[in-house]
């Protein structure tokens, strides 16, 4: 009966975290959704005045594309917010700078990512990002 118990209890809690992830997850894209057009910023531009740390997030993004911030919440902080599998971090630098260093740079971090690497899948499942769309959101990511 209790290893019973047990063996329910386990999968029970891995898959709470899972539900309160992916509820964290789209209350940040009901939010980005529910923000105003005016703060997209346009490449080349500076994005003018209102939430500062919005608005420079905004202006990361690479070549036109999906803003990395979108990218991390729709596809990586699933596994990246909680180190889920052993995974870094976000904004865990340091965990980030030691693969970095070791993957020789972060040229090489994105190889790994586009790959996948061991419980990390290709593209952290974003299929449809571009090599430079998921490089600003491990950029970001990392703080590197
Ligand atoms: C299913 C869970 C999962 C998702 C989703 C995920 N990752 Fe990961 N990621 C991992 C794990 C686990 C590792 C550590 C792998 C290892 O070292 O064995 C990792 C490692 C990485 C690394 C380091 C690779 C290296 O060479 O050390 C990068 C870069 C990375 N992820 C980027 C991303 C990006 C960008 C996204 C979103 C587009 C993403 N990941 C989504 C699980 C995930």
């Amino acid at each position: 009966m209790n290893l019973i118990m047990k063996m329910l209890a386990v999968p029970a809690t891995v898959l709470a975290l899972w539900a309160a992830n992916a509820q964290a997850t789209s209350d940040d894209e009901i939010a980005k959704r529910l923000e105003p057009v005016g703060k997209v910023c346009v490449q080349g531009q500076p994005c003018a005045g209102g939430g500062a740390g919005v608005a420079a997030a905004g202006g990361e993004s690479a070549g036109g594309g999906m803003p990395a911030d979108e990218i991390i919440a729709k596809h990586c902080t699933a596994c990246h917010s909680i180190g889920l599998l052993d995974a870094p971090k976000i904004n865990d630098t340091a965990a980030w700078k030691a693969r970095a260093d070791k993957e020789g740079g972060l040229d090489g971090l994105l190889a790994k990512a586009i790959t996948g690497l061991n419980a990390m899948p290709p593209k952290g499942t974003c299929g449809e990002c571009s090599d430079a769309e998921l490089k600003s959101a491990i950029q970001k990511m990392s703080g590197l």
